[in-house]
């Protein structure tokens, strides 16, 4: 399935890559790619507090708690534990697992202060293959992370979420309207091959899923899981996935 949807127009079916960021590249022996790797997470962190990322995706995530007395939450594709961090700090009875599938990223994170932190579990974790029972936990939330899983990946990743979660939260770049889209990439491409973090950017650009996309994923996830889409466009995309 394109990743506008099953409905893409012709423009918009060129406005998608296979090829791979920096990030999901095996960088097992190659000293040189882990550390482009760790400044891609870095940026991210980075941009999260400056930009207010880890504020907003909190928020968002607390209000799908907001009835849940002392909420147990999942972050998968953690990276660097900003939002996690963030999770902790404003709500005192939360209990974080914090996870990702890069070991290097989860050495990282439980390296720091979450690995120490008397509400938070830091592990590795594939969001396509959870390794957690049934209903573990009131709230999974996969953010800036889902575009790297292809379509097929993606539906498990979501028959999973909503398996092991009351609800999962997916929070992810937006898919822009073709003309618009190509806008940007022109913006961008100049400086993808100079600067990791913007190369990583315009994959991801061409890798967001739409909409339509992400409601035909979780029809081919499990046809028991409701998806629930916000925002999008100039707002980060989100959906709320829940198992009838
Ligand atoms: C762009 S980073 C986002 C990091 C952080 N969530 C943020 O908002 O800045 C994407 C993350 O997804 C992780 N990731 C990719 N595939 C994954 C999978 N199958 N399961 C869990 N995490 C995955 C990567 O290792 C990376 O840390």
């Amino acid at each position: 399935m394109p990743r506008g949807g099953p409905d893409a127009s012709c423009l918009d079916r060129l406005l998608q890559t296979d090829r791979q960021e920096y990030l999901d590249r095996d960088s097992a022996g190659d000293a040189g790619l882990e550390q482009i790797k760790r400044s891609v997470i870095r940026a991210l962190d980075w941009t999260g507090e400056v930009f207010g990322n880890h504020e907003k995706f909190a928020k968002i995530a607390l209000d799908e708690v907001a009835d849940v007395a002392d909420p147990r939450i999942l972050e998968l594709g953690a990276g660097h534990g900003g939002l996690s961090r963030k999770l902790l700090e404003w709500h005192p009875s939360a209990r974080l697992t914090v996870t990702d599938v890069e070991p290097a990223s989860v050495a990282a994170i439980a390296a720091g202060d979450l690995g120490s932190h008397p509400r938070a579990t830091v592990r590795q974790m594939d969001a396509t293959a959870l390794d957690a029972a049934d209903g573990e936990f009131d709230l999974a939330v996969f953010a800036l992370s889902f575009h790297h899983l292809p379509p097929q990946l993606a539906a498990r990743a979501i028959a999973e979420g909503a398996r092991v979660a009351d609800k999962l939260l997916i929070i992810d770049l937006p898919r822009l309207p073709a003309p618009l889209h190509v806008l940007r990439l022109a913006a961008m491409l100049p400086w993808a091959p100079l600067v990791p973090f913007l190369h990583d950017g315009v994959i991801s650009s061409l890798r967001a899923y739409s909409p339509s996309a992400l409601r035909a994923l979780a029809d081919d996830a499990d046809p028991a899981v409701d998806i629930e889409l916000r925002g999008g466009l100039l707002s980060p995309q989100v959906a709320v996935a829940t198992r009838r």
